[in-house]
């Protein structure tokens, strides 16, 4: 350690007053479980959390299908800045067919316009953290989340409800280190900084189901998007000039071809991701009310969400009746609401899931959407279990199950109470 007053300042920022229970007291922390990612913060945290707490440092990293990851490299930097051991956890197939299949199912947005990515990746992520921490024989978990976002509430609201010996550091919302202090310390300490100190990157978080950027002029709401935060999707007037159809087929509510050819969940997202990011789909400019009280603006870009919810709730549309419909939209804005604010373990959620397995008994059969230049348009569907007839549609003469002419009689009994109200106000009213 160089300064002795800065290593004061980190002291005490390492023994902030404890205001839960599971918050760890430095003094009971021997062995630290750190959620990885290989970036500046958890860098920093891996050697700050040795040296201020004297602890060993076990570290997780947990691929959720995020591009452009080295797990070697992660692993190796860890390794290099002093972590006793590191795991890479290959999650991919876990997090599709727990998490995003469920979510497909619950037709689920937030906000009417964010998938919930990050929101179902945390409970993920802090669920394998409690298993390695106690398989590695750690008292505590470390993550490098702020005190101003909603994925502290998701991790840390997983490990108290699964894991209530383990003990929790968040050290970003106590250290009081910005980027530069950040970079000095990484410095100091001989631990690789990817650039310099030039413009701070904004703030990325992505996986299988979709990516988001915050920070930078992202906070300026007066800003339209500058064209560098699109790294994964094209930008829409650079999309090909010619439309293209792609199919989606589900059984029971879970996506399982494309374009007519059958795939696991895992490439199957990740090949409606590459057509959609191809036309421009999915770029999502939102503001979103956070569950710690801040509004905040997001861009996302989610074009696999964007294609295979589109069809999904399609396709669910179609097999249900009018009751099932409306009743189920209240239900998944409530599954949304859940799972955004990190209440992925509370039984509401799962007693939903029960409800929305047994509607997506139902959903099976084939969406058709033309994507063109960042729209994505339902252009057939076609169900064996539609709650649809053709020949009853149609326009031509009655027959079978629909009469016309019964339908004045239920024209005069479905408006009675209304034609009554209507008149008892008009004559209060004379
Ligand atoms: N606003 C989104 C959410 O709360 C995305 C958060 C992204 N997280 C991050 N650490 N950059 O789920």
């Amino acid at each position: 350690m160089s300064d002795p007053i800065q290593t004061e300042v980190h002291r005490i920022a390492a023994a902030p007053a404890r205001t839960a229970s599971y918050e760890a007291d430095p003094a009971e922390v021997n062995r630290v479980l750190l959620l990885y990612s290989g970036g500046l913060d958890t860098s920093v945290m891996l050697r700050w959390i040795a040296d201020e707490y004297g602890a060993e440092v076990v570290c997780l990293t947990v691929n959720l299908g995020q591009p452009g990851e080295d797990y070697e490299v992660i692993k190796g930097k860890a390794l290099q800045i002093g972590a006793v051991e590191c795991h890479v956890v290959d999650a991919r197939e876990e997090f599709a067919r727990d998490y995003i299949v469920p979510a497909i199912r619950a037709n689920a947005l937030y906000g009417g316009g964010y998938p919930l990515f990050t929101a179902l990746g945390r409970p993920l992520i802090a669920k394998l953290a409690v298993e390695y921490a106690r398989r590695t024989g750690c008292d505590t978990i470390a993550h490098g989340c702020t005190g101003k976002g909603n994925d502290q509430v998701r991790i840390e609201t997983t490990i108290a409800t699964l894991a209530p010996e383990l003990k929790v550091i968040a050290p970003v919302r106590s250290w009081q280190m910005g980027r530069e202090e950040e970079i000095a310390y990484a410095r100091e300490h001989g631990i690789p900084v990817k650039g310099g100190t030039e413009i701070a990157p904004y703030s990325i978080d992505d996986n299988l189901w979709g990516r988001s950027s915050e920070g930078r002029w992202i906070e300026d709401l007066a800003h339209a998007p500058e064209d560098d935060v699109f790294q994964l999707v094209t930008r829409p007037e650079e999309a090909p000039d010619e439309p293209e159809i792609v199919t989606v087929t589900f059984e029971r509510g879970v996506p399982v071809a494309l374009n007519g050819e059958r795939m696991a969940l895992v490439p199957l997202l990740e090949k409606a991701a590459a057509i959609g990011c191809k036309h421009g789909v999915g770029i999502v400019d939102h503001i979103e009310d956070r569950i710690v009280g801040l509004k905040v603006r997001d861009i996302y870009e989610v074009p696999a969400a964007a294609i295979i919810l589109t069809a999904h709730q399609e396709l669910e549309h179609l097999v249900c009746t009018i009751h099932q419909n409306q009743f189920k939209k209240a239900l998944d804005q409530k599954w949304g609401y859940l799972v955004y604010a990190g209440l992925w373990w509370e039984p509401l959620r799962s007693d939903l899931d029960a409800y929305m397995d047994a509607v997506n008994e139902q959903v099976t059969g084939t969406i058709g959407l033309k994507l063109y230049k960042g729209s994505v348009r339902v252009v057939t569907r076609e169900s064996p279990n539609a709650v649809y007839d053709a020949a009853l549609a149609t326009f031509a003469e009655s027959g079978g199950l629909f009469s016309q002419t019964a339908s004045p009689g239920f024209i005069e009994l479905w408006s009675l109470q209304s034609r009554m109200a209507h008149q008892l106000r008009a004559r209060r009213r004379s």
